[in-house]
């Protein structure tokens, strides 16, 4: 089976640097109770989809030496839309001059993983090149007035460009894709009042025993221990919930890439964002066993294992 590698990564953030001391001019928290239960320190807001989106995807295209118009496929991964319709990755596509086909994904956090998996899919049945691009502006959805999810989320995108490997150990290794919808209640954002409500603590709960069970599935499926893996670039919503999951899994710590303190939780955009954060530290390189591995509301959940490099 023809296997899809990454061969450029691009990323955008929300225009507006707003840190925990910002917030508690507003609400009743403090950049300590941030920092300890969290992990976040600023995060980013504003944008749209459209332009966080398309910046990310035009860095993308330009790392991977390739025109649009050479695309086969735009896979835009959201849950914050800027319409009803039509979907964002359609006015990516006329944004970039792209011709060939696009759809968005609602997956919430684990959607770009899932777009991952999609496009491996696309690639193994005869496809060349497909755009993978997470974008979320959480931040129109967030009630600024609850300081219990106002100081979680922020705006951003990421994109990957995947393309056929040109060897046979680099590439995507395995997929999973999960939903465990018993779970959808835990984390909404309902057209009565527009805002994400959650059970933070039961989230959490959740997030950490699908995050393992998915990484562990993925690792079955190829054959591969945790020992082996060299990097983890986890969904960033909770530096605990990343501290939970590696330490169940065994995998040290200082192997997760995070970039939640600087960005917060930025659903769909925090793979990818944390993934070029990690490839520009060094911490990513050629012929790395790197674990994607993502959740969120639905509850979804999703997972890939990959071989760095083309
Ligand atoms: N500042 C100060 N105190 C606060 C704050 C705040 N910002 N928020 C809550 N508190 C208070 C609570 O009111 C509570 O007070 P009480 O003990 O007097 O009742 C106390 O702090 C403890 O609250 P908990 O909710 O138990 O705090 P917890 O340690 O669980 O942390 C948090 C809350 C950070 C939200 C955590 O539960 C979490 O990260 N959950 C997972 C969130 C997540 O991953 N969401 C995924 C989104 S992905 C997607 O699909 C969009």
């Amino acid at each position: 089976m023809t296997r899809a590698a990454i061969s450029g990564l691009g990323t955008a953030k929300g225009h507006k640097v707003v840190t925990n001391h910002d917030l508690a001019k507003t609400l009743d928290t403090t950049d300590e109770w941030i920092v300890e239960r969290t992990g976040i320190h600023e995060r980013r807001i504003g944008g749209s989809c459209l332009e966080l989106g398309g910046q990310a995807a035009k860095i993308a295209l330009k790392q991977a030496e390739i025109d649009a118009t050479d695309l086969d496929l735009i896979i835009c991964s959201t849950c914050t839309p800027d319409q009803v319709f039509p979907a964002v990755s359609n006015r990516i596509q006329n944004e970039l001059g792209a011709t060939c086909g696009a759809f968005d994904l609602n997956a919430a956090c684990s959607g770009f993983t899932y777009g991952i998996s999609l496009a491996q899919s696309q690639i193994a049945a005869g496809m060349e090149r497909v755009l993978v691009v997470g974008v979320d502006t959480l931040s129109r959805f967030t009630d600024w007035d609850d300081r219990s999810t106002a100081i979680l989320f922020g705006d951003g995108a990421g994109a990957v460009v995947m393309q056929p490997t040109s060897r046979d150990d680099r590439g995507v290794l395995s997929t999973y894709m999960g939903s465990e919808g018993r779970f959808a209640d835990l984390l909404t954002c309902d057209f009565s009042d527009l805002f994400i409500r959650m059970d933070g603590k039961e989230v959490f709960r959740q997030a950490v025993r699908v995050m393992v069970s998915a990484s562990r599935r993925v690792l079955a499926d190829a054959g591969m221990e945790a020992s082996e893996v060299d990097a983890v670039v986890p969904h960033q919503a909770n530096a605990r919930i990343i501290e939970s999951a590696m330490k169940r899994l065994g995998i040290p710590l200082e192997r997760a890439a995070t970039v939640l303190e600087s960005t917060g939780n930025t659903s769909s955009a925090s793979i990818p964002l944390a993934m070029d954060s990690a490839v520009c530290k060094g911490s990513i390189q050629d012929g790395d066993l790197v674990l994607l591995v993502g959740f969120g509301a639905g509850m979804s959940v999703a997972a890939a294992l990959l071989r760095w490099g083309q």
